[in-house]
C-alpha cells in the first residue's frame, strides 16, 4: 500500500477501505498532497467550471438547548450573548441578500425551542412564498421526523447536520449523556428520506480526533451519500473546557475537502468561515482543493459578534455587501467567479468536457 495507489482508487472507485484513509492521512507526503490537490481541483472543474456558489447565512438565533463541549453557544456558557431574530427581521435580512445576488438563503442556529414547528413553518413558508426562485436551506439541529417533514412541506428545499464524528466514542466525548450518536445519524438518514438535500460533516482536528476516526467519517459520507458536505477546523472557544486546545490543521483540512471531492465529484462542498479564520487565505485555498461553495453572512451586523461559536471569527463587523464583495473579489483573484445560481445538487448535469 502507498499514498499514490489510494489516491488513485479513490480518484477511479470514488471508495477505500478505512485502513486504506487512515494511512493516506498518516503518511501523505507534501508532493502526494499537490498530487491530490491538483486531482481534486481538477475534478471540481469539470462538474461546476470556476463557478462558486454563495449561499447566505442568516444566523436566525443564538439560544442553544445542547451543551456541545466545543460549541460557544452551548447552553452552560453563561458569557454567551443570546439573541433570537424575528421574523421581520428574517425576512429584512432575505430581502438584503436578494437584492445582493443571493438564491440561497441558510437560516442556521442553536436548537432553540422558540421556533417550534408552528413558529418555523410560519417562517418557511413565507420565504418560500417572497422569494418562489430561492433556495430554503435550514440547519436548526435535531428535531423529529415529522417536524422535518412539515418543514419540508412549507417549502424548505436543503438541511444541514454535521454528524460532527462518525465514531461512537469520540461523538460521547464531544457531547454530553442527552446527546445521542444514533439520534443523529437517524436524523440525517430521515432528511434523505423526506426529500431534503442533505447536508453532513464534521470539524477537523476536533479534541480526541485520530486518523482513524477521520477514516470513519470518509466511509459515513460514502454510506450516507449526501448532497453536502461542511467541513472546517475545530477552533477553540474561551468560554469552554476546550479553549486550551489547538485549532485543527489547515493541511489536513484541506486534504480531507480534496479526498471528499473525489469520493463525490458531484458534491457541493463549502470553504467554511472556520476555515478562512484558521488562515487569512483559507477559503481561496479551500477552492483550490475542491471545494465549491462559500456561505457569506447576511445576519443583521449587530449580531454577528453574538454567534461566537470559536474565537477569533471573521466576518463579524461586516456588512453582507462587504462580505460578498470581499469574497467576489477573492474569488476572482485565484481565477474563479461567484454565481448567483440556486446551486442546487445537480448529478451529472453540470458536467463540463476539458473546462
Ligand atoms: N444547531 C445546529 C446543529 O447542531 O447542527 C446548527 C448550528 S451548529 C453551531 C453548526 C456547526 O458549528 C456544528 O455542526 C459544528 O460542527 C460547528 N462548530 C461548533 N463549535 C465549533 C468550534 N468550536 N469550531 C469549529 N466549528 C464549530
Ligand atoms: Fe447548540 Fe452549539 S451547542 S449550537
Amino acid at each position: 500500500m502507498n499514498c499514490i495507489d489510494i489516491i488513485e482508487k479513490i480518484e477511479s472507485e470514488h471508495s477505500a477501505s478505512k485502513e486504506e484513509y487512515a494511512f493516506l492521512l498518516k503518511n501523505i507526503s507534501a508532493g502526494e498532497r499537490e498530487l491530490l490537490r491538483k486531482k481534486a481541483q481538477k475534478t471540481a472543474l469539470n462538474v461546476f467550471g470556476n463557478k462558486v456558489f454563495i449561499r447566505g447565512l442568516i444566523e436566525i438565533s443564538s439560544v442553544c438547548k445542547n451543551d456541545c463541549r466545543y460549541c460557544g453557544i452551548r447552553k452552560s456558557n453563561r458569557n454567551a450573548v443570546r439573541y433570537r431574530l424575528t421574523k421581520e427581521q428574517i425576512l429584512e435580512c432575505c430581502k438584503n441578500g436578494y437584492g445582493l445576488g443571493f438564491r440561497t438563503f441558510v437560516l442556521q442556529g442553536g436548537e432553540d425551542g422558540y421556533f417550534t414547528d408552528e413558529v418555523m413553518t410560519d417562517i418557511v413558508s413565507t420565504v418560500r412564498k417572497e422569494y418562489p426562485d430561492c433556495a430554503i436551506t435550514l440547519s436548526l439541529g435535531e428535531r423529529g421526523y415529522q417536524s422535518f417533514k412539515k418543514l419540508f412541506e412549507a417549502g424548505a428545499n436543503r438541511y444541514l447536520l454535521r454528524h460532527e464524528t462518525a465514531d461512537m466514542e469520540h461523538y460521547n466525548k464531544l457531547h454530553p449523556n442527552e446527546m445521542s450518536f444514533e439520534r443523529r445519524r437517524q436524523s440525517l438518514f430521515w432528511l434523505k428520506e423526506i426529500g431534503y438535500q442533505t447536508g453532513a460533516g464534521f470539524m477537523v482536528g476536533s479534541p480526541y480526533q485520530t486518523f482513524e476516526t477521520l477514516a470513519e467519517d470518509l466511509i459515513f459520507i460514502k454510506e450516507l451519500n449526501p448532497e453536502m458536505c461542511g467541513i472546517g477546523p475545530f477552533i477553540p472557544h474561551k468560554d469552554t473546557e476546550y479553549r486550551n486546545y489547538p485549532s485543527g490543521s489547515l493541511e489536513l483540512t484541506l486534504t480531507l475537502l480534496s479526498i471528499i471531492r473525489l469520493l463525490k465529484p458531484d458534491i457541493l462542498l463549502p470553504a467554511t468561515t472556520a476555515l478562512g479564520t484558521v488562515d487569512a487565505k483559507g477559503r481561496e485555498m479551500g477552492i483550490l482543493h475542491g471545494a465549491n461553495v462559500v456561505m457569506p453572512n447576511l445576519s443583521p451586523a449587530e449580531h454577528r459578534a453574538d454567534y461566537s461559536l470559536y474565537d477569533n471569527k471573521i466576518c463579524t463587523g461586516d456588512e453582507a455587501a462587504e462580505c460578498i464583495k470581499c469574497l467576489s473579489g477573492r474569488m476572482k483573484s485565484i481565477g474563479y467567479q461567484i454565481v448567483t445560481d440556486r446551486g442546487d445538487y445537480c448529478p451529472n448535469e453540470r458536467k463540463q468536457k476539458d473546462v
